[in-house]
């Protein structure tokens, strides 16, 4: 894996599942406390290896510096993911999957991104070829988590870093709260469509909390098909950010640890699309 200076990659690995693997040295950064300086260093190490894997400090620094207030234990947005809706468009069959969706744009520099009317999801077989090919309605994201400061934040970090990147300012950005359990003794699989990219620019993955489980390990692949990344986002904020032009991205299947108490994964994930190149 391409050495990322300045990064502190503390990857986790899940034993369980995943063997041990090669990790960047922990090089810890001393971040300027300032949210154009987090972001210009995150813009400079994303592209040395085409993913990277931001622990939650780091994260919950960078989201304060951008709200001017600390992000952290936020109600209204940790709480909605107990209330999703079961996914109808499992094309395995499982019922393990509950998520909500929603839609923002942004068309000039400065932008903030703007919630766009509530609409289907799509992707083309070609990146899903086992849930793909069908617009999918699922329910619209709640009204609290679209007010909440954090959720903000993270539109806010994204539309500035994936600008940063590309030049480009007009983005269609999709929101995707998922909730995937493990119950009566069977796995819940968070990539059911195997290691896959979502057919967008950028993608970044926020952990919310796991609860009773095994695995749920990420893995990132070249497009050569080779491994090159493997960690665990395990606490509130842990974030992997991907190049989806560049690189693979999947989820190892989670198991219950106590069979007797519910079990599940909850992440946040927030793709980036230009929507027009000619906008950069
Ligand atoms: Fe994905």
């Amino acid at each position: 894996m391409p050495a990322s200076p300045g990064w502190h990659f503390s990857v986790t690995i899940d034993a369980a599942i995943i063997e041990p693997f090669e990790v960047n040295p922990a090089t810890d950064l001393n971040y300027p406390v300032d949210a154009d300086k987090l972001l210009d260093e995150i813009a400079r190490d994303l592209p040395l290896a085409d993913f990277l894997y931001l622990g939650s400090s780091k994260v919950v620094q960078l989201l304060s510096e951008i709200t001017g207030s600390t992000i952290g234990d936020d109600p209204l947005f940790l709480d909605s993911w107990n209330s999703l809706e079961e996914d109808q468009y499992m094309a395995d069959g499982g019922k393990y999957r509950k998520r909500r969706h929603a839609t923002f744009a942004t068309q000039h520099a400065g932008d903030q991104p703007t919630l766009m009317p509530h609409q289907p999801h799509y992707q083309s077989l070609d990146y899903n070829s086992l849930n793909g090919g069908v617009a999918r309605y699922f329910a619209p994201i709640l009204i609290d988590l679209l007010n909440s400061r954090t959720l903000g934040a993270l539109l806010e970090m994204g539309n500035r870093l994936f600008s940063r990147l590309t030049g480009n300012h007009a983005w269609h950005i999709e929101l995707h709260q998922f909730r995937i359990e493990a119950r009566d003794g069977r796995y819940g699989n968070p990539t059911p469509e195997g290691v896959h990219r979502d057919g967008v620019d950028f993608v970044m993955v926020v952990m919310i909390k796991r609860v009773n489980i095994n695995s749920g390990g990420t893995t990132i692949f070249n497009l050569e098909n080779q491994l090159i990344g493997e960690f665990t986002l395990l606490n509130t904020f842990d974030m992997a950010i991907v190049n989806d032009h560049r690189v693979y991205h999947g989820v190892t299947p989670i198991t219950q640890i106590d069979p007797q108490q519910e079990a599940y994964r909850d992440v946040l994930v927030i793709t980036f699309k230009a929507n027009s190149p000619s906008s950069a």
